[in-house]
């Protein structure tokens, strides 16, 4: 497909990533169909749209008809059919479950046009297994945003076993034409290039507190104010979700062996459905308490 024919984007998830893709892509002028599987989580993520475009405006990082208008290009939708009938491009961002996914793609080829692009916002997980569920692998790849990704500039563009280089060329220019940097990613392997490099950092600081060798706070304030990331290891892992890097490394440690093996620490946070800002407290608490404190 040629970039300029692109239009209608479909975005399938409302969570944190889905509602942030969503928003960057109509923010970047495209009519945008965002679903999700019932009107309360499509609901959520429409009023977290508003919100961030609101936060935006009054920054003056845009102005207020740009919020508008963006918000009027958003069409928050439960019907699968109606999400993905015309789109151009269905981009996907549900729980980074492997079954999950490939249950979702299932669905899409029957309601999807024969030449839409099926481009995943996977963390991890394998394109080409994905690819091979769907009717299309020239025509699907990988488009990994971060989080939040209004805010961050990257697009890792992945390729499957199968994918078309037409279809990579066409991803990066839409990325480019969202603001974004796209990275091609030529080798399909588990964690890609940043989450390779991310999560275990995440869960070796996770470590480090599970034999109490360090406190959260210390291993916090040596990631931001020595190694220099923006944010604290844990600080961080409250950003993308407790539940998003503990399914990651649950991949990555079954994939590629023991390096990998998820932190009890992490996985006790996702049982207590403690999973970081989203669900207003993980390593942090950010209903009664103050968000990270990190001395
Ligand atoms: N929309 C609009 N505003 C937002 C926002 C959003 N989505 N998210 C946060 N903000 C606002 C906050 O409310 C806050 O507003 P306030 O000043 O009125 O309180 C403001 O932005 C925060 O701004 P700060 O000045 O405190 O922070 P910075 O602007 O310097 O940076 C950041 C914020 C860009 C999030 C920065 O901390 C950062 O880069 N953090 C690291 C994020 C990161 O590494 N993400 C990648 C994670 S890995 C991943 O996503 C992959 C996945 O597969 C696991």
């Amino acid at each position: 497909m040629d970039p300029d024919e692109i239009e209608r984007i479909a975005v399938l998830g409302a969570g944190n990533m889905g509602h942030g893709i969503a928003e960057v892509a109509a923010l970047a002028g495209y009519h945008v169909t965002m679903r999700d599987i019932n009107e309360e989580f499509v609901q959520n993520g429409y009023e977290q749209i508003e919100w961030s475009l609101d936060k935006l405006a009054e920054k003056d990082q845009i102005s207020r008809d740009e919020a508008d208008g963006a918000l009027d290009r958003v069409t928050p939708v439960v019907e699968l059919e109606a999400a993905v009938g015309d789109a151009d491009v269905v981009i996907e961002a549900v729980p980074e479950k492997m079954d999950i996914k490939k249950e979702v793609y299932r669905e899409v080829v029957e309601y999807a046009p024969p030449e839409a692009i099926f481009a995943t916002n996977t963390s991890s997980l394998s394109i080409t297994d994905l690819a091979e569920v769907s009717d299309r692998p020239e025509q699907f790849c990988g488009m990994h945003f971060f989080n939040p990704p209004v805010r961050m500039q990257l697009v890792e563009v992945i390729s499957g076993a199968d994918t078309a280089d037409d279809t990579l060329d066409t991803i990066e220019e839409l990325a480019e034409s969202m603001g974004k940097t796209p990275v091609r990613v030529r080798k399909d392997s588990p964690g890609f290039i940043v989450n390779r490099v991310l999560v275990p950092l995440m869960n070796e600081a996770a470590w480090l507190v599970e034999s109490g060798d360090a406190t959260i706070e210390a291993v916090d304030s040596t990631t931001k104010y020595g190694i220099g990331l923006p944010m604290g290891s844990f600080e961080l892992a409250d950003q993308v979700g407790i539940d998003v890097g503990y399914h990651v490394l649950e991949y990555m440690h079954q994939e590629l062996g023991d390096a990998y093996r998820p932190c009890p620490l992490l996985a006790e946070k996702v049982e207590a459905e403690e999973l970081g800002k989203k669900t207003g407290r993980g390593f942090y608490d950010y209903e009664d308490g103050d968000g990270a404190q990190i001395p």
